[in-house]
C-alpha cells in the first residue's frame, strides 16, 4: 500500500516495526560505504598486464619510430588520437590527447574560457555575472569547479531524454548564459542517454556567440546489459547544425583501464581546436607520451576495449541487477521512493520522500553506511527537495553492497514513515 493512503494507526505500527529492523542493523557494526564512484579491485586486476613492460624498444617506440622518452608530439601519438577516434566514433582531427584525468582537461577549459575568452568575446572574467546551465542531479566535481570560478549555476531537471530542452532554451536566451555542462550518456549520477532530438535542440537553440556545451563522456562505452544506449553522433549533429564553435568533448580511460592512470582526451571543432591548443602549447611541451604507448599496446584496438569492457560488465552487471532487484522488493508500490535502472555508468540515482533525502543519509550513516551526502548532486550542494541520493555500488562486495541495501531500503521506508506522521498527511 502506498504511504499516503495509510492511516495514523498503520504508520505507527509500521513505524514501531521499522525501528526495531533499523535497531537491530545498528546493533550489527556495520561498516559500509555506498559512496565510492570507483571500480572495484576485480575489475582493476583486468588490465594489470598494462603495467608490465621489458623495456624494450616496443616500451618506448611510437608507430613512426618517434621516442616518446623525449620531449614532442603535443596533440598525442598519432595512433592514440586515431585509437580515440574510432572508440569513442569521433573525427581524428578534433582529438587532442590530454594527461592522466578528463576532469583536469575540463577544468583547464573553463580556466582559459575565463581568462581569455573566445574568438571575438570577451574573457568571461571581465562579465560582473555569467552563468552556466547545469543539469540535475549532476557530478558534483563539475559543479564544485563552477562554483570556485564563480559562475552561477542555473540547475535543470535531467529526465530520460537528457535536461529539459524547454528549459534550457528559455535560459540559453540570456547571453551571460554562457553554456551547458552534462554527462551525455549514462549520466552521473541518473544513467540517462541523451536522444537525438535533445543533441539537434542543444545545437540549434539561440544563445550567445560564446555559448560552450561541455560534454563530459566519461561513460561513453561502459555499457553492461544487452541493450546499450546509443549516444548520437554528437560532432556530426554540430556540423550540421553549423554549431561548429558550441562542442567542447572529453573523456579519458579512466575506468577503463585505471583511474587516475589512464589517458584523456579533448576534442573539439574550430575555432576551439585551435585555442585548446595554442594555449596548450604554453602550458606543457607534450603530456606523458609512454602511458600513450603503455595504454595503446594493451588496449589495442576498439574491437579489444570492446572485450576489456565486457570483462568489467561481468563484475558491474550483477552489482546493478542486486541493487534492482532489491529496490523493487523493498519499495515498489510504496510511493516512496523513484529510480531508474541503468543500462550503463557507475551510478543509481534515487529520489526518495520529498524532505527525507538528509534523513534517510544520517540514518545510513549512524547505522555504519557511508553514503554520499544529501545534496551533492546539485549546485551549491543543495537539493531544492531534499530527496536525491547517489548510489554508487561498483566498488563494494556483492556481499557487502546487498546488506547496505537492506540497511538502505529500511532507512528510507523509515524516514518517509517519520515525514508522513509528522507531517499530519496520514489519510
Ligand atoms: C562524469 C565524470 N567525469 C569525470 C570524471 C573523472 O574523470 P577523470 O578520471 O578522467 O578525470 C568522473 C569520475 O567519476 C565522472 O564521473
Amino acid at each position: 500500500m502506498r504511504f499516503s493512503d495509510m492511516q495514523t494507526g498503520e504508520l505507527s505500527a509500521l513505524l514501531a516495526e521499522l525501528s526495531d529492523q533499523y535497531a537491530a542493523y545498528r546493533k550489527m557494526g556495520l561498516k559500509l560505504d555506498l559512496s565510492r564512484g570507483k571500480p572495484s579491485t576485480e575489475q582493476l586486476d583486468i588490465s594489470s598486464s598494462l603495467l608490465v613492460s621489458d623495456g624494450g624498444k616496443d616500451t618506448y617506440l611510437a608507430e613512426n619510430g618517434f621516442d616518446c622518452r623525449n620531449y614532442g608530439v603535443g596533440d598525442g601519438l598519432p595512433e592514440m588520437r586515431r585509437f580515440f577516434a574510432e572508440v569513442y566514433g569521433i573525427p581524428e582531427e578534433t582529438v587532442i590527447v590530454g594527461g592522466n584525468s578528463s576532469l583536469n582537461l575540463i577544468y583547464d577549459a573553463f580556466e582559459r574560457l575565463m581568462l581569455l575568452g573566445t574568438g571575438d568575446s570577451k574573457p568571461w572574467c571581465k562579465y560582473d555575472k555569467i552563468k552556466f546551465i547545469c543539469p540535475v542531479p549532476g557530478y558534483d566535481r563539475h559543479f564544485g569547479i563552477l562554483e570556485m570560478l564563480g559562475i552561477e549555476m542555473l540547475p535543470v531537471e535531467m529526465g530520460p531524454e537528457g535536461p529539459d530542452m524547454d528549459e534550457v532554451e528559455r535560459l540559453a536566451a540570456d547571453p551571460l548564459v554562457k553554456g551547458i555542462i552534462c554527462v551525455p550518456k549514462y549520466s552521473n549520477p541518473t544513467g540517462y542517454t541523451v536522444s537525438e532530438a535533445t543533441v539537434r535542440r542543444l545545437f540549434s537553440m539561440k544563445a550567445a556567440p560564446d555559448f560552450r556545451i561541455f560534454f563530459d563522456n566519461a561513460y561513453g562505452i561502459h555499457d553492461f546489459t544487452d541493450e546499450p544506449d546509443v549516444l548520437p553522433d554528437l560532432f556530426g549533429i554540430a556540423k550540421e547544425c553549423g554549431a561548429e564553435d558550441r562542442i567542447l568533448y572529453f573523456t579519458s580511460t579512466s575506468k577503463i583501464t585505471f583511474p587516475g592512470g589512464g589517458v584523456s582526451l579533448v576534442a573539439s571543432l574550430d575555432p576551439n581546436l585551435s585555442e585548446i591548443k595554442r594555449a596548450m602549447s604554453m602550458e606543457t611541451i607534450g603530456f606523458d607520451k609512454l602511458n600513450q604507448l603503455r595504454q595503446l599496446r594493451y588496449l589495442k584496438n576498439a574491437e579489444h576495449t570492446a572485450a576489456v569492457m565486457k570483462r568489467h560488465a561481468a563484475f558491474l552487471k550483477p552489482k546493478f541487477d542486486l541493487c534492482s532487484e532489491k529496490l523493487h522488493s523493498g519499495l515498489d508500490g510504496l510511493g516512496i521512493a523513484d529510480w531508474y535502472d541503468p543500462n550503463g555508468g557507475y551510478f543509481i540515482s534515487l529520489n526518495v520522500t520529498d524532505g527525507c533525502a538528509g534523513r534517510v543519509w544520517a540514518l545510513m550513516k549512524e547505522a555504519g553506511v557511508t553514503m554520499t551526502p544529501a545534496g551533492a548532486t546539485y549546485p551549491y550542494h543543495h537539493d531544492p527537495r531534499d530527496r536525491n541520493l547517489r548510489l554508487a555500488p561498483t566498488y563494494s562486495t556483492l556481499d557487502d553492497l546487498s546488506k547496505t541495501l537492506d540497511v538502505l531500503v529500511c532507512c528510507v521506508k523509515l524516514a518517509a514513515c517519520e515525514h508522513y506522521l509528522a507531517s499530519g498527511n496520514a489519510s
